[in-house]
């Protein structure tokens, strides 16, 4: 076994898309790999000092999407251009926004599954950004993206995942197992 230094390694991470309204109320988003499931309704994010941060501070919802293969060029995009710099960023993306059921912003019909969330708690404010804890208070996912349950097909979505040793993107291949069963053939 070779031992490396501390680093964010954490495998493999999300590439979340953070939608939110700019001050003049047009959509915004960013790409985030530091955030996941925190509780059954909520979701925690490391977020640092972006115009997709000042635009929580004025208004504490947003939504978060799953990239996509589809959407990986622009997904990558909104993670290395800021709003602050590029008054045409949405517009080079070619997404489509529209505003989400049940918070204040916008839900990109781009991509297969959003969450619409709520900021609960900012921890450790400071003027690098914060850990947000967001509550999850509605989901809204395409029909073609559903399974024949009726529940979201994550097969059929072609997500990406970021790995952090190599800074590449990888797309999730098929269904190997079911969780809490195929470990019982081992009780
Ligand atoms: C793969 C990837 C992962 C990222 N993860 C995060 C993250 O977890 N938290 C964060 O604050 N910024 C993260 N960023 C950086 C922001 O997405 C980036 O600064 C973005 O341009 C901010 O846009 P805005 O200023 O328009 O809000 C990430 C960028 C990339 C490309």
């Amino acid at each position: 076994m070779k031992s490396f230094a501390s680093k964010p390694w954490v495998l493999p991470q999300p590439v979340l898309i953070i939608g939110t309204y700019n001050e003049n109320g047009v959509a915004n988003a960013m790409n985030a790999a530091w955030g996941g499931q925190f509780d059954m309704k909520e979701i925690a994010i490391a977020m640092g000092a972006h115009a997709t941060t000042a635009n929580l501070n004025r208004n504490g919802e947003f939504t978060v999407a799953f990239a996509t293969r589809q959407t990986l060029i622009a997904s990558d995009f909104v993670g290395i251009v800021s709003a602050k710099n590029d008054a045409k960023k949405m517009e080079k993306t070619g997404w489509t926004a529209v505003k989400a059921e049940k918070v204040n912003a916008p839900v990109f019909t781009d991509f297969p599954m959003t969450l619409e969330c709520r900021i609960k708690e900012k921890l450790g404010e400071s003027p690098e950004g914060y850990y947000i804890i967001a509550e999850i208070v509605n989901i809204v996912v395409d029909e073609a993206y559903l399974a024949e349950d009726g529940r979201p097909d994550v097969e059929k979505m072609q997500l990406i995942v970021f790995d952090p040793v190599h800074h590449t993107y990888i797309e999730l291949g098929q269904k190997v197992g079911q969780a809490f069963s195929d470990g019982k053939a081992l009780k």
